[in-house]
């Protein structure tokens, strides 16, 4: 499953980056405004280093407007992934980025019919919001199941891409699930080391190793 930082903070990407566990970045207009950065720069900035997929969303939401914005991002770096919203201008964005050759990631969705829809735009990435499923009372993970069995049904090529993901449960629960990508802030990345008796075993290695000649 590949791994991918939902943030725009530089810091927490060269952290996973330099452990070399990172495969991309997702960010969205309110990661971004929480940078206090202007847009394009940031995005720039990110690129500049990380070499896998780096997804930075359209701000329009007319058809015509998502694709001149997606053009300008797209030209900041090859690996530059458009990001645009699960509505019905949105995937006439995606049909004519794809025609393009452009990658795309279409977020905000939370139905697998929305998910079929974006597979037969060609979208690259679906993001499935599973944390806000969750949290006004639906199965967010249930959706990423269904996804998958869609997906496979047709053989499309779509990557799942588990967003929204608010601790390691949900992280173990997308790849059990099957999901391609799974993004997460770098907080839950952090608890994914953590065990109890990790600690207290390290903890006890270090206390004899002091006994021990090399
Ligand atoms: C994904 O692309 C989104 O940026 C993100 O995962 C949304 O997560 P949130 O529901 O925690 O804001």
């Amino acid at each position: 499953m590949n791994l991918f930082l939902d943030t725009a903070d530089i810091a927490e990407i060269k952290k996973v980056h330099e452990m070399g566990l990172l495969d991309g970045i997702t960010t969205n207009p309110s990661i971004i405004a929480k940078s206090g950065r202007k847009f394009t720069e940031v995005i720039k900035e990110i690129c500049s280093f990380v070499k896998g997929p780096v997804s930075a969303e359209v701000l329009a939401t007319d058809a015509k407007t998502m694709i001149k914005e997606g053009l300008e991002l797209a030209a900041i770096a090859e690996n530059v992934v458009i990001k645009v919203p699960l509505i019905p201008e949105g995937i006439k964005a995606v049909v004519e980025f794809t025609s393009k050759g452009i990658s795309t990631n279409v977020t905000l969705c939370f139905t697998a019919n929305q998910a079929l829809l974006a597979a037969k735009a060609g979208a690259t990435f679906i993001s499935p919001f599973i944390g806000r499923l969750d949290d006004v009372g639906y199965d967010g993970l249930e959706l990423i199941s269904e996804i998958r069995e869609i997906y496979d049904n047709y053989g499309y090529e779509t990557q799942i891409l588990a967003a929204s993901v608010r601790h390691p449960i949900h992280f173990k629960e997308v790849a059990l699930r099957g999901a391609d990508c799974v993004t997460i802030p770098y907080g839950v990345f952090e608890m994914l080391f953590k065990h109890p008796l990790t600690d207290s075993g390290l903890a006890k290695f270090i206390e004899d190793s002091k006994k021990l000649t090399w």
